[in-house]
């Protein structure tokens, strides 16, 4: 099976900040679980770097766009594998294999006659590189995304024939009510398509920091259709000597925040039937986050949590924890460090990292570090039944937050087994040996199942941990609870989630 997932293309104009790290990880959790599964995946991510936001900021730096899109793309690529995010490629638009490949298909779309010329006048935010309709201006005709004041302008464009596809996009709403989801978003993207589509600008002419139109050279393409277009044109180029667009097209997730459904639920989908190309699975949309204090993070509000500075004091696999567990995957909700150090000292160390310690410390002290090799509790068995398909169902929806909490909860559950035994009380009676060996086995068994099921949110925690107690396999056939534990020989573990002071 093929799996193909995206992240959106970052603005070089910025630097990383939680948002991109955000839809980062939460990618890199489906890629991960899915390869776990034995998917064939591919996991996109890149940067955005023509436009007129980027081309501004690099004429306030004095530098060439070029420029300041190699300096900042370097950071996010940076940012990846501080992230440990696995991504399969990392494109970057201004690259040439990119730019041939947008004129290849746009060059189709203008030759089956959906391209025309004519005249655009509107209202234009230079921050979203976008025109406005009148229905989505705020009071004083400004920007609903960033409240700042539009400018009126008119140009001489290259239109896309976005009305003609009303009625194919109608009809894939229809007959795909999951092309977009979650459901609120669904129904966000069909009332725009029901309030009547409009034709759309496909080309700039005072421009030039982008991909030149072909039959008219003296403009450059809108930068959201060369920025959409990367998710096809990277499977022409990222591995050499081979094109995986049969693989893995059509995508089965674009992940994108809310501010860009219009142009991935919309434009997108209708481009591509203008190329003749499938639209993909599902487009997956995910909220805000919030500052703490449930306003839009901002830095002169002074409420915004830096990622590097979580990395910094907690680690990664905090991070990814964190993002994934506090706000539920496809709605809004606040992020503070308030709220990290919380997390990370009630559930990550006295939860799961406490447990992880207690067993293998229980293991080594009283079986001399070998996990008895016996069969396990039945009635704990029974409560992990059916665990890892509900979890693979709920990633199958990239449910992610209600997949971690399912697992959380059989976390919790080990914490009050080991209370409910007490294996410090079975050890100091040597009548007690079998059940001590029983209640081990269980303890080791679903430690090692849980750390499968965790391993795509915190890949490197729960690799150190299957190492040390000897099953440093993360396939989904070891997902699963099973009868027989132990075998394995458990070594040291450091604490995987230290106290803080
Ligand atoms: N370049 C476009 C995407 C083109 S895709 C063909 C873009 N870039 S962006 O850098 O501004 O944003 C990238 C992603 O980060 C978006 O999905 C956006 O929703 C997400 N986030 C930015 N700030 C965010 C929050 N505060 N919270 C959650 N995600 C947000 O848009």
């Amino acid at each position: 099976m093929s799996f193909y997932i995206t992240t959106p293309i970052y603005y070089v104009n910025a630097q990383p900040h939680l948002g991109h790290a955000y839809t980062t990880i939460a990618v890199d959790v489906l890629a991960r679980h899915m390869r776990q599964r034995g998917a064939d995946v591919f996991f996109l991510t890149g940067t955005d770097e023509h436009g007129e936001p980027v081309a501004d900021a690099a004429r306030a730096q004095g530098v060439e766009p070029k420029e300041l899109a190699d300096r900042n793309a370097a950071q996010f690529q940076s940012l990846m594998p501080r992230l440990e995010a696995s991504n399969d490629f990392f494109i970057r638009t201004s690259d040439d294999r990119h730019k041939r490949r947008v004129q290849q298909v746009l060059e189709r779309v203008y030759d089956n006659g959906h391209v025309y010329r004519g005249v655009y006048e509107g209202w234009y935010c230079p921050r979203c590189a976008d025109f406005k309709v009148e229905n989505e201006i705020l009071e004083g005709n400004r920007c609903p995304i960033h409240e700042i004041e539009l400018t009126r302008e008119s140009e001489e464009n290259w239109f896309f024939r976005l009305s003609t596809f009303q009625q194919p996009l109608e009809r894939l709403y229809e007959e795909r009510r999951d092309f977009v989801m979650p459901g609120r978003h669904y129904n966000e993207a069909r009332a725009f398509i029901d309030s009547g589509l409009q034709d759309v600008s496909l080309s700039r002419a005072r421009l030039n920091w982008g991909v030149t139109v072909p039959w008219d050279p003296t403009h450059v393409f809108y930068v959201w259709f060369d920025a959409l277009l990367n998710y096809y044109t990277a499977l022409g180029y990222a591995r050499p000597g081979e094109d995986l667009t049969e693989r893995f097209w059509p995508a089965t997730y674009h992940v994108i925040g809310k501010d860009i459904l219009k142009f991935h639920t919309v434009f997108w989908p209708a481009l591509l039937m203008a190329a003749n190309l499938p639209v993909p699975r599902h487009v997956f949309v995910h909220g805000f986050l919030l500052g703490a204090d449930g306003r839009k993070m901002s830095k002169s509000l002074g409420n915004v949590l830096d990622p590097f500075e979580v990395i910094e004091q907690y680690g990664t696999d905090a991070l990814r924890f964190y993002l994934m567990r506090d706000v539920a995957f496809g709605s809004d909700g606040a992020v503070g460090m308030d709220s990290v150090r919380s997390r990370y000292d009630a559930e990550l160390a006295n939860e799961y990292g406490n447990l992880a310690s207690r067993t293998v410390a229980m293991i080594r002290r009283y079986r001399d570090g070998a996990a008895p090799a016996v069969g396990t509790d039945p009635a704990l068995a029974a409560e992990f039944e059916g665990l890892a398909e509900r979890v693979a169902e709920l990633l199958d929806r990239a449910e992610a937050t209600q997949a971690l909490e399912l697992i959380w909860q059989r976390v919790r559950r080990l914490n009050r087994y080991v209370e409910e035994r007490a294996p410090w009380q079975l050890a100091r009676d040597p009548g007690s040996a079998a059940a001590l060996d029983q209640t081990l086995a269980s303890l080791a068994e679903g430690v090692r199942a849980l750390s499968v099921l965790l391993h795509p949110y915190m890949p490197a925690s729960t690799a150190r941990l299957l190492e040390a107690i000897g099953s440093p396999d993360t396939g989904y056939e070891g997902a699963a609870f099973a009868a027989l534990g132990g075998g394995a020989s458990v070594g040291e573990l450091p604490p995987l989630f230290p106290k803080r002071a």
